[in-house]
């Protein structure tokens, strides 16, 4: 397949992101973090699954960095930098409701570096499906423990990450529409199809190692893997549309 993920010329529609992704910038900062001296209580297998999830929200954001740098858009550029912040944001308050839990860090998790590592042999186009696969699950995860946990701090941080995770998906949905429609009629299908098995294999992936915490908030694993299953088909459709249905910037997630 092949991966340049280019064509795009500056002034290509992403200026209203680096504004969007500028303005909520200055929106946390505005905006005072949680009061983390008040401590949280987190079921045990809760904590577990949360020390991954800070693992992977702190993420490879160099390595994305270069490749929208490679393709060619400098405000596409500006808006990923942005869009690496708020993730390593995600990293830091996930750190902060992990130390005020009492509960130590991980340095990194095996199926985190073998996430990195195969991304970073990917081109632009199939790194931002992975990555996408990872929004779809965060929206699902962080909705399901924002109302299935009892801790007012703990509710707060994922309601927080959940706003976030939700804008980040027309943001790459409005990329790779551009980067699908640059396939030709024959290759666009089994992008399609590759995009709907990445998306069954990743949520299946984190249903089966986060079972026990998604039990914890009471969603079962069929549960959290049909709904991620379901944003995915809607998001596949999106990727796909013609250009006189091109995706809207605002997707409810
Ligand atoms: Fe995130
Ligand atoms: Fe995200």
């Amino acid at each position: 397949m092949h991966e340049s993920g280019g064509g795009a010329m500056p002034g290509s529609g992403f200026g209203g992101w680096v504004a969007e992704f500028e303005a909520e910038r200055a929106r946390r900062e505005w905006i005072a973090d949680p009061e983390w001296e008040h401590g949280v209580e987190l079921p045990a297998v809760v904590a577990r699954s949360l020390q991954k999830f800070q693992v992977g929200e702190d993420g490879d954001g160099a390595n994305l960095r270069a490749k929208a740098d490679r393709a060619g858009d400098p405000e596409y550029s500006a808006a990923v930098r942005l869009f690496v912040d708020e993730e390593r944001n995600h990293a830091r308050l996930l750190a902060e409701l992990l130390g005020a839990a009492g509960v130590p860090l991980l340095d990194g998790h095996w199926s985190d570096g073998i996430f990195v590592r195969v991304r970073r042999l990917l081109g632009l186009r199939t790194e931002l499906m992975v990555l996408m696969v990872a929004e779809l699950v965060a929206v699902e995860y962080y909705r399901s423990l924002r109302d299935g946990l009892a801790d007012p701090l703990a509710r707060e941080v994922t309601d927080r990450i959940l706003y976030d995770e939700r804008r980040h998906i027309p943001f790459h949905v409005r990329r790779l529409h551009q980067s699908f429609a640059e396939l030709g009629p024959v290759a666009r299908p089994f992008a399609h199809l590759a995009w709907l098995l990445l998306a069954l294999a990743g949520a299946l992936f984190v249903a089966v190692d986060h079972g026990p915490a998604l039990h914890a908030v009471h969603v079962s694993r069929g549960r959290f893997l049909l709904a991620v299953t379901r944003h995915a088909w809607s998001v596949g459709a999106q990727l796909t549309a013609r250009d006189g249905r091109a995706p809207a910037d605002s997707f409810a997630g």
